[in-house]
């Protein structure tokens, strides 16, 4: 093989995990930079974890109630991740939140996606969020992973239209649809250092595509 080994890339999983799918696809293409290494679920029965499992990845259920505090929880994930030679690590609707020290170690190599236009719309809900607000786009954020719950550094956004009429699971289903889009290309640039988190903001390195940073209703470029 030629050019810089693909970094090792976990996923942490704790449902469905179609964005975990959409980065296993992703990284199936041979000039994608990074490969999954593993698939980490706190939920033994998330339909993410069985799918992963029958892939052939390799893949760590790690129940959080099995463990007396979130300290021991994710010093178990910090253990699996190092065991697995790690590089950097992907959140995909895993519904756990970390500690500061957890968070620490893994700055600027965790990333995370959430269905809006951060800063707008943290924690649970945010389709119904944007929805109660009477916003007239929505979309997806990838951002790394900061202690404090969906305020990290953004890397890349999605937008999409609210629609009349629109319901959560509409509004959620389009919001998703542009995760699958925006959380490979992200990874792609965190991974070969076009993304950094300098300082507490996200360095760019040019020259970066913009279709890698903003897909936009259409997915045409905006300037
Ligand atoms: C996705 O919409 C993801 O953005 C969201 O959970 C869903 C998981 O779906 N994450 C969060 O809300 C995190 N705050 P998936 O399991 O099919 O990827």
């Amino acid at each position: 093989m030629t050019g810089s080994p693909r970094k090792r890339v976990a996923v942490l999983i704790s449902g469905r995990g179609s964005n975990m799918m959409a980065l296993v696809n992703a990284s199936r293409a041979a000039d994608y930079p990074a490969e999954i290494a593993l698939v980490i679920s706190n939920k033994l029965d998330a339909a993410g974890l069985a799918w992963a499992r029958e892939q052939n990845l390799q893949t760590a259920a790690i129940d959080h109630k099995a463990f007396p505090s979130r300290e021991s929880f994710d010093a178990a994930i910090d253990a699996a991740l190092v065991a697995a030679q790690i590089d950097y690590v992907a959140q995909a609707g895993f519904m756990r939140i970390q500690t500061a020290g957890f968070v620490e170690k893994w700055a600027g190599r965790q990333i995370n996606i959430h269905p809006s236009l951060l800063p707008l719309f943290k924690g649970l809900h945010p389709q119904r969020q944007a929805l109660e607000a009477g916003v007239r786009v929505s979309g997806a954020s990838v951002h790394f992973v900061t202690p404090e719950l969906d305020s990290g550094p953004i890397i890349a956004q999605g937008v999409v239209p609210v629609v009349a009429g629109d319901t959560e699971d509409r509004l959620a289903e389009r919001i998703l649809a542009i995760e699958h889009r925006i959380y490979p290309a992200a990874l792609a640039l965190v991974v070969e250092g076009k993304a950094k988190l300098v300082g507490g903001r996200v360095s760019l390195e040019a020259p970066v595509n913009q279709r890698q940073t903003l897909v936009s209703p259409g997915g045409e470029r905006v300037c």
